[in-house]
């Protein structure tokens, strides 16, 4: 059995230790498939603990170490961090402000590294006290889509141990460290893209009638899209589509060829998902044909949502709510951003979590993928003991 105390007290101790291995990841950052150093890193880490059976070069840089408990087999849990960086150039004055031009670690990644590997090392100075088996997990890119969890999950991460539970956790700039939130069902939404491109005929801009103007067009077709959400959706249920480009013409006085609009779509549901990924491309076409037009509609899936196990959730609060109080666990609201843990999520149960890590007295506020981003490294001791806690009870049930 292992007392809280001393699990505190032992992470306490090796803090120092974390939050070096976070500044190293903070100033050497690489960007998605390219995590080369870093996993480096991570491997080398890996094997300085005892680790097993470390595997490297999955899906281009991914990581994988294996911890088996002394106490004989049982489950298998997954833990998972990402690795990489994003193409951002740092605006922080701090001593271990990225060396790599014009590459950031602007959403916490390095914190999820660095914490993944204080895990590690809690959970091997413990496994003789444990029965089953820690998998865990660096993957790249995972701000990249189609990103590397799914290639991991493809190359059998999941297999040889089979993993029955899966576990990871964000930093959360939007919380003060100290909170924890999370939520069973949808946390993360899905997010897919489209590009659309109108073929109109172009012409003298005083002469219309010799044209087939595709701004116009697309103009009507940024507005119908709107419609699919307030006229086509489930008044109840989350969505959102954004036209966020619209390229064409380059002169006052002349009508283009051609428009191109590109967009994202987020949603919580298959069925929702469906529905927008078909009646884009419905609608888009009609109103193109009805004015004269053709449109090419290309539209990609990307990230599902993250949607985490009720009763696996309910073991992260037990753990959380013992490491924070309860007064400092949040229930989380569905964001519409996207996280490819929901592969993991779609294969086994699990659960995805944040851990809160602004410090407004400290000026820590800025948010993820802003070039001023920047944690309260106290986060990474609650995260590191959320997470062992997390597996060490999972094992036990
Ligand atoms: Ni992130």
């Amino acid at each position: 059995m292992i007392t809280a105390t001393r699990l505190r007290e032992s992470i306490d101790e090796m803090m120092p230790g974390v939050v070096a291995d976070r500044r190293h990841l903070h100033e050497h950052p690489e960007l998605g498939f390219h995590e080369v150093g870093t996993a480096r890193f991570v491997a080398e880490r890996l094997q300085a603990l005892g680790v097993e059976d470390i595997q490297t070069g999955i899906a281009e840089t991914g990581v994988t170490g294996v911890i088996r408990g002394g106490q004989g087999p049982g489950k298998t849990v997954l833990l998972r961090a990402d690795m990489d960086a994003l193409p951002i150039v740092e605006e922080n004055d701090v001593p271990y402000r990225s060396r790599h031009d014009g590459v950031m670690h602007a959403c916490g990644h390095d914190g999820h590294t660095a914490m993944l590997l204080g895990v590690a090392r809690v959970l091997t100075e413990r496994k003789e006290d444990f029965a089953g088996t820690v998998k865990l997990l660096f993957q790249p890119a995972e701000e990249m889509p189609p990103g590397g969890a799914k290639p991991m999950i493809e190359a059998g991460v999941l297999d040889d141990p089979p993993v029955d539970a899966v576990f990871g956790i964000h930093l959360d700039q939007d919380a003060p460290v100290g909170k924890v939130s999370l939520a069973g069902g949808p946390v993360m939404a899905a997010a897919d893209r489209f590009t659309i491109v109108i073929k109109g005929k172009g012409g003298h801009g005083a002469k219309p009638q010799t044209a087939i103007d595709p701004i116009a067009i697309g103009s009507q077709i940024v507005v119908a899209l709107q419609t699919l959400i307030s006229r086509e959706y489930d008044p109840v249920a989350t969505g959102v589509v954004s036209v966020c480009a619209f390229l064409s013409g380059s002169a006052f006085n002349v009508i283009p060829d051609t428009a191109e609009l590109r967009g994202t779509v987020r949603t919580f549901t298959a069925e929702n998902r469906a529905m927008l990924s078909e009646r884009i491309p419905e609608l888009v076409r009609g109103i193109a044909a009805a004015m004269r037009a053709e449109a090419e509609v290309t539209y990609d899936f990307g990230y599902p949502a993250s949607i985490n196990d009720p009763a696996m959730t309910d073991l992260v609060r037990e753990v959380v709510t013992e490491v924070v109080g309860a007064e400092n666990v949040i229930a989380a609201e569905p964001q519409m951003g996207a996280e490819d843990f929901s592969y993991f999520l779609e294969r086994r149960p699990g659960s995805f979590f944040f851990i809160g890590s602004n410090n407004a007295a400290r000026g820590l506020t800025w948010g993820h993928h802003h070039p001023r981003f920047d944690i309260d490294e106290a986060a990474l001791a609650i995260g590191i003991e959320s997470v062992a806690k997390t597996a060490l009870r999972y094992l036990e049930t």
